[in-house]
């Protein structure tokens, strides 16, 4: 019998999750169904339910649910305990795991796609909300030479790297206090939905950076142009985002699509 996985959210029609599962099942020879689920803004707890009373194995979980996903689990994983939030549950028996692949995602994009060695690196992460929260602990696993966090409200990146102090080399700074260049920036704030950049020195690029939009589009974003111009190599998220699609996948069904492909056919239909 077919196994049906979906992912939810709210909006939820524009997402690529359905297509990137689709293949990868078609790839590996999974016999699996995913679906696209608009779930009510009040009603996260109540869809996944009837999900699961339809035979549902698993579901992914994006904007604005991964706090009630994370809620809702009866298991946590280490790395969704660090993250504070769920993108990836299990069903069995009535259990329900939670798990968070965003941030593995990133680290095997940058390092596998991108060909980027983290280890050693200065590293600048940009922002202290959800999408930053979710990255850290992978990215010190890393062991860079040290992890700056940067963000418009100064307290939540100071929290944030103190959360995380006994993982490894991090700390908070006040974007007027950044020095030096670092080797890689990620932008984990929503700015480039509003066509904006975090306030960065141009000094902090060198030509030899990797700059990294956790957003994704059919244009660079305007943190990409503003990297670019300063000489950087510029990425945005589109290859987390198959990243984080492909080891969900390996967490349900034990099997690594081959992700290559499948980021170029998303990158082709943009
Ligand atoms: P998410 O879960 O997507 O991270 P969030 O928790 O609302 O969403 O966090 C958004 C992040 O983007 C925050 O770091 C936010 O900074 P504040 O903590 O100061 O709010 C950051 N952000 C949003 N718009 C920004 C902008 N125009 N310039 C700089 N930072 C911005």
């Amino acid at each position: 019998m077919t196994d049906r996985y979906a992912v939810i959210g709210n909006p939820i029609a524009h997402s690529k999750s359905p297509a990137i599962h689709t293949q990868f099942a078609r790839q590996t020879g999974q016999d699996v169904r995913y679906e696209a689920l608009l779930a009510p803004l009040e009603g996260f707890a109540a869809t996944v339910q009837k999900f699961v009373n339809e035979g549902g194995k698993g579901v992914n979980v994006t904007v604005p649910f991964k706090l009630e996903a994370y809620a809702l689990a009866t298991e946590l994983t280490e790395r969704a305990r660090a993250a504070g939030a769920v993108n990836t549950l299990s069903f069995n028996g009535g259990k329900i795991a939670g798990d968070n692949t965003d941030g593995i995602g990133l680290v095997t994009d940058i390092m596998r796609n991108a060909g980027f060695i983290l280890s050693g690196k200065r590293v600048l992460l940009v922002g202290a909300g959800g999408a930053a929260r979710g990255v850290v602990l992978p990215l010190l696993q890393q062991q860079p030479a040290e992890l700056v966090i940067a963000n418009r409200t100064e307290q939540r990146a100071l929290e944030l790297a103190n959360q995380f102090a006994s993982h490894g080399r991090v700390h908070a700074d006040q974007f007027s206090r950044l020095a030096g260049q670092f080797d890689l920036v990620i932008n984990a704030t929503s700015a480039s939905l509003h066509d904006d950049v975090p306030p960065l020195a141009p000094a902090l690029f060198a030509a030899s950076t990797l700059a990294y939009d956790m957003m994704y589009g059919k244009e660079p974003t305007a943190f990409m142009r503003f990297a670019a111009q300063q000489g950087a190599t510029v990425r945005d998220g589109l290859g987390m985002l198959v990243e984080q699609a492909a080891e969900a996948f390996f967490v349900w069904r034990g099997v690594r699509p081959d992700t290559g492909p499948v980021f170029a056919s998303l990158r082709a239909q943009m």
